[in-house]
């Protein structure tokens, strides 16, 4: 895998598959299934944002001069991004449904704007300026889970 676009797209898609689940379940009041696909993307969300905040923005600040440009947009969205799943988190443990739900449309327009600025913005501009996507793209495959 030698594009930025690419690999981070697909973990932008693949995170949206189990954050559907986990409200579709909700929306059923099925807990138990619901709280297995909101600890999937729970997790797969921290590690995606851990691989943006700790190998993929210094790579493309580094290359491009620009260390307050889209990067600290996208890190203060992170930031939005953390709170709301902390916010969910508790929602699901106490079964609360209607919080979570609202909770979760919240969330999902967030991303969907993040997303769409990282895709059609900053994940090009990374790829067009990194000396080597592929290395960078290594590293993050490379970050440990928590
Ligand atoms: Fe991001
Ligand atoms: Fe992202």
């Amino acid at each position: 895998m030698n594009n930025v676009i690419e690999f981070m797209t697909c973990a932008h898609r693949h995170c949206d598959e189990s954050f559907i689940a986990a409200e579709s379940f909700v929306s059923q009041q099925q807990w138990q299934q619901a709280q297995n696909s909101w600890d999937a993307f729970s997790s797969d969300l921290e590690h995606h944002l851990q691989q943006e905040e700790n190998v993929l923005f210094p790579a493309f600040e580094a290359a491009t001069g620009m260390t307050m440009g889209p990067t600290q947009v996208m890190r203060g969205e992170h930031v939005q991004m953390r709170q709301l799943v902390q916010q969910m988190s508790q929602a699901l443990e106490s079964k609360n449904q209607q919080a979570y739900l609202g909770l979760s449309e919240t969330l999902m327009i967030l991303m969907q704007q993040h997303n769409m600025k990282e895709e059609q913005m900053l994940y090009p501009m990374t790829q067009n300026n990194l000396p080597d996507p592929a290395q960078t793209i290594k590293a993050m495959e490379e970050l440990p889970k928590e």
